[in-house]
């Protein structure tokens, strides 16, 4: 499968992660500046990804753990989700995302 991230600087960058894999790790394979520091226990916030609305809508609803985390995020806004908590599966194969 194939997910799509906007980078800062505007460019578009391709991964190809697998079922299972999670946002964060996708972003992350293909050298975005990603940082995940605390590794997917929502702690940190260093994951913040923001998506296209289209692929926003098909994802679960974020936990209130997340959207706690996502109210202190920089930049976050109505389609905001934290890349270590979107597990990636054959639906959202062409997601879209930028970083904030
Ligand atoms: Fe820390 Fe996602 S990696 S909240």
């Amino acid at each position: 499968m194939q997910v799509h991230f906007i980078g800062r600087n505007g460019d578009r960058v391709t991964a190809s992660p697998k079922p299972g894999d999670r946002l964060l790790d996708a972003a992350q394979s293909v050298g975005l500046p990603l940082e995940g520091t605390c590794n997917g226990q929502m702690a940190c916030s260093t994951c913040h990804l923001i998506l296209h609305p289209d692929w926003f809508a098909r994802l679960p609803r974020a936990s209130i753990e997340e959207e706690d985390l996502l109210d202190l995020a920089p930049d976050a806004c109505s389609t905001s989700r934290l890349g270590c908590q979107i597990v990636l599966q054959d639906h959202l194969d062409g997601l879209l995302a930028r970083l904030p």
